[in-house]
């Protein structure tokens, strides 16, 4: 018998080699039997929302490719994912297309003409928090419309008329709140009527006062960005940032006592760069070069463990926390004083991830006891002077791939939401360093690469990421989590890579972050063991664990040997794939 003309026996005999390999060298937490995530023949998109993921495939199912979906899902996380999708502010997108070639977007926020750099002190110098996190004074110019617009006329196949169309109608038809959700617009209701009056969508009904009271699976419309959409639709891209919508948005702004005028938002532009590449144990990684500190940080982290054995060591285990905790030190103090806007600053990429810089770094790293991070400093380059964000992976039919990370920087961000225009704006300004070593809502502080300068991009640390093995693609992935981002998407690689977990096991699996300073280690609640965190705490580290961090909802897709691909969409959120 020729097993070629038997497809079900082939298939079969594929899934028990892969079982079987996916057995072997699997770490003991977890379940002898591999825990696949979703599984599809040809397309999957994983986001924050079931909706959004949906949406995004009927996109896909009509024809269209993956830029396509990535509008309809970004759209429709406007909608149903207020927390953190917002045209209200702004991302990353990092793309491998079917043909192999490579690029990413950057339309991350801007700051306004009039924002100077010691906007958040007092006349004492002590800067004040709260001025860059809430109100109208946190807002960046936000650049998720212009993002949207340069991937249609670079990438895009179907007509935006069509492309929006399911959005528009899910905002009139409304979606189902869920008791994450719920629980979450419960708890910033006050917030919401401090900052914008008390007749806000996200207020009413969700106060402990109000006599009507808002349940799970109860529908929220949102007619008013309905028409923002509709105007978008009809004029183009200048209609928010020329016209009706920009006017209303600025607008409201200065009556909120923000500073931004419409020359900011008529001056603001989506820029290509050229990903972050490098390679790692066999892989070829593709992420996001500055404003985001992500990629150059995942390969400096990536680089300083590659010498170390990891999987010998365990997953999770106190060797393999000690390496990764001690890279992630130097590669965020590194972070710290280099990283800021390209446009800017002079950042010396190439030399960051080089073998050569990164050969020394953990010199000083021993096993017996943690480098306390006020002993760790930059690095020296010659020559050189100087939570809330959602992440969607999607794959298409033809093999085009994106991965990408977009915020309003906080929850809600300045939890200023425009009613009559139906979004949230950010407080993206608080990713700025609004004094040197002060640090920001992050815990992250900053240098003059990343101080306040007007219409400059503010540091962040999104890392969407898409990797290759073989020199074919392999998996795209990301989170958000603020400055964690970084750390959980690269143990997700390593958890798939040297791990041998599945996609949905990989995102799902505990997780630890570190990040110079403060010099503690977090580590997510019951996830660790008691003697674990002694030991390492008689090392010298400082651990952790806080019932209120997550670190991070990572969503992925990683393609199967078999050409299938595997869904990872994280269990900490509502985050869901689909596929066909
Ligand atoms: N606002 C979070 C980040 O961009 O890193």
């Amino acid at each position: 018998m020729n097993i070629k003309n038997h497809p079900p026996l082939l298939l079969f005999l594929f899934s028990l080699v892969l079982v079987t390999a996916c057995k072997t060298n699997r770490p003991e937490t977890l379940s002898a039997t591999p825990q696949f995530g979703l599984l599809a023949d040809r397309a999957m998109v994983v986001s924050a929302r079931e909706e959004a993921s949906q949406i995004g495939i009927e996109i896909l199912k009509k024809g269209g490719n993956a830029f396509d979906a990535m509008i309809a899902t970004d759209m429709a996380l406007n909608l149903t994912y207020p927390f953190a999708g917002s045209l209200g502010g702004g991302g990353f997108m990092v793309y491998r297309k079917a043909n192999g070639e490579i690029g990413s977007l950057d339309y991350r926020e801007k700051a306004p003409m009039a924002a100077t750099k010691k906007m958040y002190q007092d006349a004492t110098g002590e800067p004040i928090d709260s001025l860059s996190r809430q109100g109208g004074l946190a807002v960046g110019v936000p650049g998720t419309i212009a993002g949207m617009f340069a991937v249609h006329k670079k990438m895009g196949s179907l007509p935006l008329s069509e492309i929006l169309k399911p959005v528009i109608a899910l905002a009139k038809r409304g979606y189902a709140v869920s008791q994450n959700q719920l629980e979450r617009y419960q708890s910033y209701a006050a917030t919401f009527d401090k900052v914008n009056g008390k007749e806000s969508l996200y207020s009413i009904g969700f106060r402990e006062s109000d006599s009507l009271q808002k349940k799970s699976g109860d529908t929220i419309k949102n007619p008013q960005l309905a028409k923002t959409l509709e105007r978008i639709l009809k004029n183009g891209k200048n209609e928010f940032y020329r016209g009706e919508t920009a006017q209303k948005l600025v607008d409201y702004l200065q009556a909120k006592g923000g500073i931004m005028t419409m020359d900011d938002l008529a001056g603001y532009e989506a820029v290509w760069r050229d990903p972050v590449t490098f390679n790692y144990d066999g892989l070829r990684v593709i992420s996001m070069p500055p404003p985001s500190s992500g990629g150059v940080a995942l390969a400096q982290i990536l680089k300083m463990i590659n010498p170390y054995k990891l999987k010998k060591y365990g997953h999770n285990s106190e060797k393999a926390i000690q390496v990764i905790v001690e890279a992630e030190r130097r590669a965020y103090a590194d972070r710290s004083f280099f990283l800021g806007d390209p446009d800017f600053n002079d950042i010396p990429v190439a030399t960051l991830i080089s073998d050569s810089y990164l050969k020394d770094r953990m010199d000083d790293f021993s096993f017996k006891k943690a480098t306390p991070s006020a002993q760790v400093d930059h690095g020296q380059v010659s020559g050189y002077e100087s939570m809330e964000t959602t992440h969607y992976s999607i794959i298409d039919q033809q093999g085009n791939a994106i991965a990408v990370t977009t915020t309003l920087n906080g929850a809600y961000g300045s939890k200023l939401y425009a009613d009559d225009l139906g979004f949230f704006l950010n407080n993206e300004m608080d990713d700025f360093s609004a004094k040197p070593g002060y640090p920001n809502m992050f815990g992250l502080i900053g240098a003059e690469a990343n101080s306040i300068e007007p219409q400059k991009r503010m540091l962040s640390s999104m890392t969407p990421t898409i990797v290759e093995k073989d020199g074919k693609l392999w998996m795209s992935v990301g989170t958000p989590g603020g400055s964690t981002i970084i750390t959980s998407v690269m143990q997700t690689i390593l958890n798939v890579n040297t791990f041998n977990m599945t996609m949905q096991e990989a995102v799902d699996a505990p997780r630890f972050h570190h990040q110079w300073m403060p010099d503690v280690v977090i580590f997510e609640p019951n996830a660790f063991s008691t003697s674990l965190l002694e030991n390492l705490e008689k090392k010298g580290y400082h651990t952790e664990q806080e019932n209120s961090v997550i670190l991070g909802k990572v969503d992925g897709i990683r393609v199967l040997p078999n050409g299938k691909l595997e869904g990872g969409a994280d269990r900490r959120g509502d985050d869901t794939a689909v596929g066909f």
